[in-house]
């Protein structure tokens, strides 16, 4: 099977690229898994498609094989749903030789993650990212979570997977709302790895946007060896990891300030056009690489500009983010594909000027 490894301090673990499920088990082998107790966590509507399926593929390694469903959307990502999942894990009797499989898209590899990460001190978990954005990005390199009192990813922990599992047919399912966030996400690699990556894209839009199998492996397996390679070298996220949250820093404020109405990745592609005015502002971009990057995003279907927000409140909220150290809201800034500054760096009048830039 074709993979790609992620190095880590202390752990070393394959992700796999496949078309189907077809090659799971031989992923569970080579992980050493064998009888024992697996629970299977999804979210309701990938649990709808996919649960079925996979307890009977799992009930050909493990001897128990539990499914367990919680509710879609962002809502769910929060302790009340992770002590539901600790009470039926408990009631199952899962031990610390069972395996905790993450099926589904951000949110439930965050969640579930997290449960794995904290039951019984931890146990071994395996991701099988559903949604574009968990294939490119929240899948790799072991950011598990919840959202708390509204603040996203508040309470968390690192802990890596003992493998990922991309099954890309599965994107034949996803909405076209969902799909297009997680562009949001794969277009992030162009600014923090390179131009031709972002050509790339570019020439093959149509194809990605009917969902052409063969550039969608390409553009994945890039944005997860270019994952590999950050989380290999900072995987606690204190330092070049930072790169990984271009976009991030005013799109999290603005995802909670919206109530969670819209998507990680919509809020991720309104907080890279106003990150890149910031850029462009200071004269480190031209307008041109500005218009490249926002047009894609248009492309693909992303917002650029919101409402029902003010510039103040989400100026407010970013310091209720991880990415503030020591009460300085820190940024990632490009100046040119593939160069870019981490820095706190960054003053009131051009972060609310860039806010206003995506405020309708
Ligand atoms: N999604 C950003 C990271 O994994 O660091």
């Amino acid at each position: 099977m074709e993979k790609l490894f992620v190095s880590t301090e202390n752990k070393k673990y394959p992700i796999y690229f496949e078309r189907n499920f077809d090659g799971l088990m031989e992923a569970c082998e080579e992980a050493g898994f064998s009888n024992g107790k697996i629970c299977i966590i999804a979210d309701s509507n990938v649990g709808k498609l996919y649960m079925n399926k996979a307890k009977d593929d799992f009930g050909k390694i493990f001897s128990e094989v539990y499914g367990y469903e919680f509710q879609a959307g962002e809502q769910s990502k929060n302790l009340k749903t992770i002590m539901k999942i600790y009470d039926f894990c408990a009631e199952k009797h899962i031990d610390r030789k069972s395996v905790i499989a993450c099926l589904g898209g951000g949110v439930c590899g965050d969640m579930a993650g997290f449960a794995a990460a904290t039951f019984m001190r931890g146990i071994k978990f395996i991701q099988i990212p559903t949604s574009l954005l968990a294939q490119v990005d929240s899948s790799v390199g072991g950011k598990v979570g919840v959202d708390f009192k509204g603040n996203k990813n508040m309470i968390g922990a690192f802990y890596q997977p003992e493998f990922v599992y991309m099954a890309l047919d599965v994107l034949d399912s996803l909405p076209e709302r969902e799909f297009a966030a997680g562009m949001a996400e794969v277009i992030k690699y162009g600014p923090i790895s390179s131009e031709n990556f972002l050509n790339f894209i570019e020439k093959n839009k149509e194809k990605i946007k009917a969902r052409d199998k063969e550039i969608l492996k390409e553009i994945i397996t890039k944005c997860c060896e270019i994952k590999a390679d950050v989380v290999s070298r900072d995987e606690k996220d204190t330092g070049k990891r930072e790169i990984l949250n271009f976009g991030h820093t005013i799109g999290h404020a603005v995802e909670t300030k919206k109530g969670f109405e819209l998507l990680h990745g919509e809020c991720v592609a309104l907080g890279m056009k106003a990150v890149l005015n910031i850029c462009e502002k200071r004269g480190y971009i031209t307008k041109e690489i500005v218009n490249k990057i926002c047009s894609l995003l248009s492309f693909f279907g992303l917002p650029l500009q919101t409402s029902g927000i003010t510039a103040e409140e989400v100026y407010k909220q970013m310091f209720l983010d991880k990415k503030v150290k020591n009460n300085v809201i820190r940024f990632v800034l490009m100046k040119d594909f593939g160069v870019l500054k981490r820095t706190g760096n960054v003053n009131k009048e051009e972060i609310i000027s860039a806010i206003n830039n995506i405020l309708r």
